[in-house]
């Protein structure tokens, strides 16, 4: 690492390198399932942005980008989520990829599962940067991932920390006093 961590950061989980290369390999995952079928990629703000666009260049077929994003309900019960900002463009007869940077209880990704299927595409599936299986709550099938991770909260490769950290080029945890 060129620079030294910022502050609270503990480890790095995952270097660039390691990021760049694995991100190439689930892309000829996709392109094996999907050939040159278009893909609708739709990434959940803000987080997965990042994942987003490199997974967009690594897979060289072509695709279509949209977003939204989610909110929690102030007071409400864990895992209740709704759409802040919707689609821009219909998905019907789509094959979609809804692309998330990290799948933790599954509560968000199994509500914008849900969500998206009932708007009528040809296909959709769950690709995501970071799988923390260990603490699902609610089970959501997940067809492509990256990495499986350990019960530690991490930043960068747009995940935050307040905020903060999501232009970490790595995959780090951040200190145990921190985060979660
Ligand atoms: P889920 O609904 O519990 O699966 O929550 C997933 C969302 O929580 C992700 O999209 C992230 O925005 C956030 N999140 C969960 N774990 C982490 C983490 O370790 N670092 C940063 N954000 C996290
Ligand atoms: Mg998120």
């Amino acid at each position: 690492m060129a620079s030294p961590a910022p502050p609270g950061i503990d480890r790095i989980l995952f270097s660039e390198d390691q990021v760049t290369a694995r991100i190439r390999e689930v892309a000829a995952e996709i392109r094996e399932k999907y050939g040159q079928r278009e893909l609708k990629l739709i990434a959940v703000l803000k987080g997965a942005v990042f994942f987003l666009t490199e997974l967009a260049r690594a897979l060289e077929t072509p695709v279509k980008i949209d977003f939204l994003s989610i909110s929690s309900f102030r007071g409400g019960a864990p895992g209740m989520v709704r759409i802040a900002k919707d689609l821009d463009e219909p998905i019907q007869d789509e094959d979609v990829l809804l692309i998330e940077d990290i799948v933790d209880t599954g509560f968000t990704a199994r509500f914008l599962l849900q969500t998206l299927a009932g708007r009528e595409p040809r296909s959709v599936a769950v690709c995501t940067l970071l799988d923390r299986t260990v603490r699902r709550i609610v089970q959501v099938p997940v067809e492509f991932r990256c990495f499986e991770i350990p019960d530690r909260f991490v930043v960068g490769c747009g995940l935050d920390y307040r905020q903060n950290y999501r232009n970490l080029r790595y995959i780090a945890a951040m200190h145990p006093d921190k985060g979660m």
